[in-house]
């Protein structure tokens, strides 16, 4: 069943390293290329508020490029819900945003917005983007989810990832496969991402009805000793076994 996963590679810390100097390289689309030849099945960026890696130029460029679908994570703010307009990615994963985190430190509250985000939800839907929400393994969330017409959920996997105990993963991957088979049972299509790497990637696939990994640190870190196309490749052998 595992062979059957779907993995993007989101290349946000590709276009890190470029904003860290303002150079124009590393290039994000040769990055793209590599990700595809190394059997990535989709390319993942998030277009941030403030513009820390990845550009207004990038997503354009990247849908342009057309090789691989396309997911874009994005805030539901109305900047940047016009520019999914625009743009027309494949698939649009709706996070939440601080200016201030470092990463997407949580899921998304999807009872507390649930007004903006059905809206949004449906606007997208309309110009036949498939809407994913990224949600904490909660049920009160994923059935939320699926009530205000989303079709996806991207299952945070950071709790599990970043636990400092085996027991504490263990009862994160629990909770976990709980919320996919929930999801799985309400008609969504079931994503997971966030800190995923090459230890903790065996875990990960214990969770029922994953359909994609959207991994994305972990793989650009790896390239730094072995290239990225040979990462990507090692991360693709490690979901296929
Ligand atoms: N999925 C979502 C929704 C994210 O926000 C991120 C981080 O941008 C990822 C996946 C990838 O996480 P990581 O870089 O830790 O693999």
């Amino acid at each position: 069943m595992s062979s059957k996963i779907r993995l993007n590679v989101n290349i946000d810390h590709v276009a890190t390293l470029r904003e860290l100097r303002k150079t124009p390289y590393p290039d994000i689309l040769a990055a793209a290329e590599e990700c595809r030849l190394g059997g990535a099945d989709g390319i993942t960026v998030h277009l941030r508020e403030d513009r820390r890696h990845i550009q207004d130029a990038d997503v354009f460029a990247l849908r342009k490029w057309g090789r691989l679908p396309l997911n874009l994570e994005m805030a539901d703010t109305p900047e940047i819900v016009e520019i999914a307009l625009q743009l027309r990615p494949d698939e649009v994963c709706i996070v939440p945003e601080r200016r201030q985190e470092l990463t997407t430190e949580g899921g998304l509250d999807v009872t507390a917005h649930r007004e903006s985000l059905a809206r949004t939800i449906a606007r997208l839907q309309r110009a036949s983007i498939l809407v994913s929400l990224f949600v904490d393994p909660d049920e009160v969330q994923i059935r939320t989810a699926s009530d205000i017409g989303a079709r996806c959920i991207e299952l945070h996997t950071g709790a599990y990832c970043d636990a400092a105990r085996p027991e504490i993963a263990q009862s994160e991957l629990d909770k976990l496969k709980h919320a996919a088979r929930l999801a799985h049972g309400l008609g969504l299509q079931v994503n997971a991402g966030h800190g995923i790497n090459y230890d903790n990637i065996r875990g990960i696939l214990e969770i029922p009805y994953l359909h994609t990994l959207n991994i994305g640190h972990g793989i650009v870190c790896r390239a730094v000793f072995v290239g990225l196309r040979e990462a990507v490749r090692e991360m693709r052998s490690l979901i296929a076994s």
